[in-house]
């Protein structure tokens, strides 16, 4: 429907109809105006795979939902670096979408991850923004293939859980223009999502429901959005201050207060064309669902999960393989210890969680490939369990004494230790259980279960031939890491879980993933250590830009495993940087190429990374920063020149005295790094004069 059209429908509205179309129709959609033959849309969870939730009026149950494929969750997501990945991932969430008529998809979730303990980061991409901005606008772009709307959320500075509806983010301005706001920057004005999703949280004392700096100057004015702002589900406490705001749409419904909109109105206290512009964005982002709404899509689940258990593949990351014990002799005497390989944790507890289609397991998978035995080699409690009920944080004491279930069971460790000697390896799948990472509450520690260690450390030391696989969505420490021959990585792979990691083990795929973030070898090494997570309901962000591997490079840290970490069944070599800085005064643009070469012997996947970092100048900056990156496919003794055009925000900090990005004039090296910590290659380039970005 044209813009015209849709103010012409706003005219006839009354004050009343106005003020009753920004609060939604009960949990999951907008309001229809019959009498103008406004119809409603539909929305819908989220980032992980379809949560429709059919047949509510009201949400009775978080994880009763119609049965939809289970996707890797976004940690996984983006441990695959992949572009193109996260756009086919996106389409085919879109075709679900369609086939369960479903207009807006209410995700991604593209939030810092500001701390390993953040319980929510499972849903989130990255701890840095240049990988989390590109993979969260290409898989919106995705779904918005398919005529389908994407909610990018939680906008804004919303990186923990604790006190998630009351606590106030202070973050200072640089802070939140280089790390907080940039990956909603670059989607918002490449990837343009249907709606934008504003946060629970407060951002420097204002809710950011009722942050009109944030959602209208900066998100509209400076950004230049043209979809809907929508609140956090039960995030808007002023029905009033989130029209005035830019919150366009206030979820789920909350009828009771709709009249204070109208109230407002009439008393002066809201001028009623902001009251307008709010219906104008609702109804351009309902016509636009609705007209693009495809009937007959049916979705094709076995295709579905083909491509699934490929993003799998191409999104776990092998953190450790010495003597090269992975990939696995296929036909050989294999023990799978421990219940996560029966029963796999695969995907996120809270409004992601999703009703799969036919979730696999690594065990079954396994058994024609290799002669398996099994030992469960933890206690119960500690296998994945969903948390049931809508009060996702549940009860407390109930979790504390379940807590104390995770312990080491003596039993279970001697009978794995015995199916392990009488095997040629040991694999062990450990994890996160639901209880200690999910929506509603930031974890407590970074270790594994008690338990899951203990049989790490028992195995490992009966069985040289020790494989660890793990499942969970944010880092965890890995204190028998020398004991072990090989970690493998899995975070939280969806439904093909199993297929992914049967092809991984036994070679019939070679693991290509980084890590998206770092992981720390101690909590007390993070750098919001001492601010995470406030006090009271504040939150000072007092470590500023330097989050994740730009603070642990900067202080040259050591770390368990870098951002950017991973390693393959095969070699790459990088030769031949070039830099090519010809369009550099005119353009402010610098041409960067790089060889890359399969050397092994078996086909992979490379990630290539570009890091910027400045060679000194007055202005403290992290000493070296993700700008770009790509993933190549390479034959054995294939070869490829990888290029990147670098534009000036590449070189850019936030000024405050200018309230902009500016380049300042200076030596900078380009860099090639297989992680964060190693780069391989380096060029300097100059630049001979300041670039302000306003
Ligand atoms: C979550 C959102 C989610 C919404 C609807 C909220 O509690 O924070 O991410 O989209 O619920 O389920």
């Amino acid at each position: 429907m044209t813009e015209a059209k849709i103010k012409e429908l706003v005219a006839q509205m009354t004050l009343e109809e106005k003020a009753a179309l920004t609060s939604g129709e009960g949990p999951w959609m907008t309001k229809a105006v019959e009498r103008l033959g406004i119809a409603s849309m539909w929305m819908s969870d989220g980032p992980h795979g379809l949560r429709k939730q059919e047949n509510y009026q009201e949400v009775k149950d978080i994880n009763d939902s119609l049965p939809a494929v289970s996707l890797p969750a976004e940690c996984a997501m983006a441990a695959s670096f992949d572009r193109d990945l996260l756009y086919r991932i996106g389409t085919e969430l879109g075709r679900e979408a369609q086939f369960r008529n479903v207009h807006l998809i209410l995700g991604p979730g593209v939030n810092m991850k500001r701390s390993p303990l953040c319980g929510r980061n499972f849903e989130y991409l990255s701890e840095d923004p240049c990988l989390a901005g590109v993979l969260g606008g290409a898989y919106i772009k995705g779904i918005q293939s398919q005529g389908v709307g994407a909610c990018v959320k939680h906008y804004l500075a919303n990186s923990q859980e604790t006190r998630r509806f009351t606590s106030s983010s202070e973050v200072d301005e640089r802070t939140l223009r280089e790390i907080y706001m940039k990956a909603f920057e670059s989607i918002v004005k490449d990837a343009k999502p249907m709606a934008v999703m504003s946060s629970y949280n407060r951002i420097n004392g204002t809710y950011a429901t009722a942050n009109k700096y944030f959602m209208k100057d900066v998100l509209r004015d400076e950004w230049g959005y043209e979809g809907c702002v929508i609140s956090d589900w039960g995030a808007t406490h002023d029905r009033t201050a989130a029209v005035a705001a830019g919150t366009a749409l206030t979820m789920p419904g909350v009828n009771e207060t709709d009249h204070e909109v109208s109230n407002a109105v009439k008393a002066g206290i809201l001028e009623e064309k902001d009251l307008d512009t709010a219906c104008e964005q609702i109804l351009k982002m309902v016509f636009d669902g609705l007209e693009a709404h495809r009937e007959g899509v049916t979705p094709d689940y076995d295709a579905e999960r083909t491509v699934m258990r490929e993003a799998v593949e191409q999104s776990a990351v092998l953190l450790k393989n010495k003597d090269r014990i992975l990939p696995l002799q296929e036909g050989s005497k294999v023990a799978f210890i421990g219940g996560f390989a029966k029963e796999p944790r695969y995907q996120g507890g809270g409004s992601s969680h999703v009703t799969p289609i036919r979730l696999s397991n690594a065990f079954e998978a396994c058994e024609q490939l290799a002669t398996i035995t099994y030992a469960e080699g933890y206690p119960e409690a500690a296998k994945p369990r969903l948390l049931v009920g809508i009060d996702l944080a549940g009860d407390e004491a109930q979790k504390e004494a379940e807590r104390r279930s995770l312990e080491p069971d003596e039993k279970l460790i001697a009978e794995a230790v015995e199916v392990a000697k009488a095997s040629d390896v040991a694999v062990i799948f450990a994890g996160l259980p639901e209880l200690m990472e999910s929506e509603g509450e930031d974890r407590k520690g970074l270790d594994l279960p008690p338990s899951h260690n203990a049989l790490i450390e028992a195995v490992a030391a009966a069985q040289p031939n020790t494989v660890v696989v793990l499942s969970n969505g944010s880092p965890v420490t890995m204190p028998w890491i020398r004991n072990v021959k090989a970690v493998l990585e899995m975070y939280l792979g969806g439904e093909t879980v199993g297929e992914a990691t049967a092809n991984l083990l036994f070679g019939r795929a070679n693991p290509c993933g980084r890590l998206p973030e770092t992981f720390p070898m101690k909590i007390e090494d993070t750098p919001c250590f001492l601010f995470f997570p406030g006090e009271g309901d504040s939150v000072p962000y007092q470590e500023g830009i330097y989050i994740g591997y730009r603070y642990y490079a900067t202080k040259k840290m050591p770390v368990l495993f870098p951002f950017g970490y991973g390693l393959s069944y095969t070699t790459f070599v990088y030769t031949d940087l070039r830099t090519d800085t010809k369009e550099l005064e005119e353009k402010g643009t610098v041409r960067v190429s790089v060889h890359v070469k399969n050397i092994g012997k078996v086909p992979g996947r490379e990630v290539v990374q570009l890091y910027v970092a400045p060679k000194g100048g007055e202005i403290k900056r992290p000493v070296r920063e993700l700008r770009a990156f790509d993933k190549v496919y390479l034959e054995p003794g294939q070869e490829e020149t990888v290029s990147f055009t670098l534009s000036p925000s590449d070189f850019a900090y936030w000024d405050t005295g200018i309230h902009g990005f500016r380049v300042a004039e200076g030596e900078y090296s380009v860099l090639i790094g297989r992680n964060a910590f190693e780069m391989v290659l380096g060029e300097d380039i100059s630049c001979q004069k300041e670039i302000n970005l306003l």
